[in-house]
């Protein structure tokens, strides 16, 4: 029944005009045949605009025409057709926040499999102070395939054998049923992993049956009791499931570190409480710190229990450093108990959200680069760097952004902006509104529809 809404929908009234408009004129030119040429000529036009808009509507390559049939050309046509229009009228190619439009371009170009090169030179000023490059050898060598790129976590036959790039953890419900079925799709083509995000797994992260890491926050998602404490005999259950590879305790986020999170009851739908394991009605509560422990010694050997429950599955961390001395007493309780985690990941103070507080977002917690090379060599310090792998995120995008945190001693890139890139996400930024324009963040059963190009990839 919803369908009836769809014409009276703003976003689409352009193509229910000309559909009006040429009903309209082609009665008129039956009506006044002393007009009738001119008549028929403007339904031509209105026809074309139906023609295109229906185009947009069926077409599975573009998410922003999907969702605003014939009005979102204008901005195909300022941006690709008339560049020297987009740069006087809109932003240059370095131009553009948190992610510059240069940026944005290759991620998408290469999602969708077009020319990715550039030609003339490069746009920086290389003499500029935060000019960044690479030192290069004078005997490359060929690239090593791709197959040999890999990195391995973990002991025992249920060691992991990751890609150097994957998905960083993405909760169903910060991102649409489609987002998360097209990246798991694409985890599955492309041998990489796919992190659940703390939601838990939900049927669209099972579909395709990419490999997945799957993240339990201090919610407990899919592992949790009545009183919103860790179930073990419940975790042991979901995480015996062969698509999950990892399993990954998240303790903070670069973007909101300490901070936590809620759902509020109202999206608390029948859907996200049987995923989440969580009554309807209620507040869906992330609190900022964990329940189930309190102290390093704590943390480690929850991290150890939850590799048990798994059956020997590789199991870690992810955190964005804060105060250095409480990285250093977790690699205390390390030496202390024999306990190592198998992998630790770095989150940024760069990195992305759905939604979080302007304060926590800004100001909280140490960038990417810093919290990275910290880490590395405190474990390089405490003779444990060889046990650990260390993962890492923070705006990674590119092979140069790779290259570089790679560099500085992670094993491996997670990126999640980048992947949102890679499924239509056009930095609207309205992903706390339910709004995106694209659809990858909403949960808006008409804005939704447009993210369904994404299964074509
Ligand atoms: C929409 C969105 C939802 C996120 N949800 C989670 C989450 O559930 N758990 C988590 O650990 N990190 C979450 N993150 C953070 C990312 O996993 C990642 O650590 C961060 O965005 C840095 O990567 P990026 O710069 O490539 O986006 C989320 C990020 C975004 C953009």
């Amino acid at each position: 029944m919803q369908f009836l809404r769809y014409p009276f929908e703003p976003r689409y009234m352009l193509l229910t005009m000309s559909v009006m408009l040429c009903a309209l004129f082609v009665v008129l030119s039956q009506a006044w045949p002393y007009y009738a040429e001119g008549l028929e000529l403007l339904s031509v036009i209105m026809a074309a605009f139906v023609a295109l808009g229906v185009h947009d509507l069926l077409q599975t390559r573009h998410a922003i025409l999907r969702n605003y049939p014939i009005i979102a050309h204008m901005r195909f046509l300022l941006e690709d057709i008339r560049p020297e229009l987009r740069q006087y009228f809109f932003e240059g190619d370095k131009d553009g926040a948190p992610f510059p439009r240069d940026k944005r371009a290759i991620v998408y170009q290469r999602a969708k499999k077009d020319l990715d090169k550039r030609p003339f030179g490069t746009m920086y000023d290389v003499y500029q102070e935060q000019y960044e490059w690479l030192h290069h050898s004078i005997a490359p060598r060929p690239a090593a395939p791709i197959d040999a790129m890999r990195v391995n976590i973990g002991l025992g036959p249920q060691a992991y054998s990751a890609s150097l790039l994957n998905i960083s953890a993405m909760s169903y419900g910060a991102l649409s049923a489609n987002a998360i079925r097209s990246l798991n799709r694409g985890a599955k083509a492309g041998g990489f992993f796919h992190d659940t995000g703390e939601g838990g797994v939900s049927p669209y992260h099972r579909e395709f049956g990419g490999d997945l890491v799957w993240e339990l926050g201090s919610g407990y998602f899919g592992a949790r009791n009545m009183a919103g404490g860790f179930d073990a005999t419940l975790f042991a259950e979901a995480a015996a499931d062969p698509q999950i590879k990892m399993v990954e305790l998240k303790l903070s986020q670069g973007a909101k570190p300490g901070h936590g999170g809620v759902l509020p009851a109202a999206k608390v739908t029948a859907e996200i409480s049987a995923i989440r394991g969580v009554p309807m009605g209620q507040d869906c509560v992330s609190p900022a710190s964990h329940s189930e422990f309190s102290t390093p010694i704590g943390l480690l050997e929850f991290v150890a229990r939850m590799r048990e429950l798994s059956g020997g599955k590789p199991a870690g961390f992810k955190l964005c450093i804060g105060h250095t001395w409480e990285f250093m007493a977790i690699c205390k309780a390390m030496l202390e108990t024999g306990i190592t985690p198998d992998f630790i990941v770095i989150d940024g103070k760069e990195g992305g959200t759905g939604a979080a507080p302007l304060e926590f977002m800004d100001h909280v917690g140490m960038p990417l680069r810093d919290g990275l090379s910290f880490a590395h060599n405190a474990l390089i310090g405490v003779g444990l760097r060889d046990k650990i792998k260390i993962g890492a995120s923070g705006k990674i995008t590119s092979a140069f952004d790779m290259a570089t945190i790679l560099a500085l001693g992670a094993d491996w890139c997670n990126a999640a902006r980048g992947f949102m890139f890679a499924v239509g996400c056009i930095q609207a930024q309205s992903c706390h509104t339910g709004l995106c324009p694209t659809g990858v963040t909403s949960q808006d059963p008409i804005i939704r529809q447009g993210d369904l190009v994404r299964r074509a990839i």
